[in-house]
């Protein structure tokens, strides 16, 4: 799906054990997001299926234009009860995503509450918008489900702990935050006009055009 030689540029420029290389998604098995949730309190749960969070709420928005689970009385319920935490999280490893953009993309995963589930060994571009992205990637033989808002408070955590610069000084910012539980979050640069299945975060070679992660 993507180059080996893209691979090893990010290899050498991040250090990092390429746990991304065993999460991307194959070209033949396209990585779809399925949301579940409860649109309308006591109403049933639904699960939509789509690229990416955005796209979810803008299903949701069609009927309820108004739905926003931040502002919901009662809680989602979720298969995902208990927060594992983060585990380990390594800083400055993509291309980066854009701070102020960062708050946003998030925002829209607690805005729409209820579960995320994406399938084994996929990297999925959860949350996007510009040229920043939110990937939730799965390392896993099997699907996982995490509450949307949970994967937010990981990329949130990447936000307070990595590139801590001034906005001033620089606005990028990028950063893996894994769980014990084999799914990890990244964030960093996106091109959210790209096919949803086709980016994987180490694709993109450090800094990009958000500037570099400078703590
Ligand atoms: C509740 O669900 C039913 C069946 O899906 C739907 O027709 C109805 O519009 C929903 N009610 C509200 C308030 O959204
Ligand atoms: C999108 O991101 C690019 C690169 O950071 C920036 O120059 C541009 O102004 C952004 N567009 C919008 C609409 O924010």
């Amino acid at each position: 799906m993507y180059s080996s030689i893209a691979l090893a540029i990010f290899a050498v420029v991040a250090g990092l054990i390429s746990s991304i290389a065993a999460t991307a998604a194959g070209a033949d098995t396209p990585a779809t997001l399925t949301w579940t949730g409860e649109v309308v309190p006591g109403n049933g749960t639904t699960n939509p299926t789509g690229d990416n969070i955005q796209d979810i709420l803008n299903q949701i928005h069609v009927t309820h234009p108004n739905y926003d689970a931040t502002k919901a009385t009662s809680n989602q319920k979720s298969t995902e009860n208990d927060e594992p935490g983060v585990w380990k999280t390594f800083c400055g490893v993509f291309a980066t995503a854009d701070k102020r953009n960062l708050m946003e993309i998030q925002y829209d995963l607690r805005m729409a509450g209820g579960d995320c589930t994406i399938p084994a060994r996929t990297c999925l571009r959860l949350s996007c918008w510009n040229t920043s992205g939110i990937y939730f990637c799965n390392d896993n033989d099997y699907q996982v489900t995490i509450q949307c808002a949970y994967v937010a408070d990981f990329a949130s955590y990447i936000g307070t702990q990595c590139c801590k610069s001034d906005f001033t000084k620089s606005k990028g910012i990028s950063g893996q935050a894994f769980s014990a539980l084999g799914w990890n979050v990244c964030v960093g640069y996106a091109n959210c006009n790209h096919p949803a299945d086709r980016d994987a975060p180490g694709i993109f070679i450090p800094p990009g055009l958000n500037g570099e992660c400078r703590d």
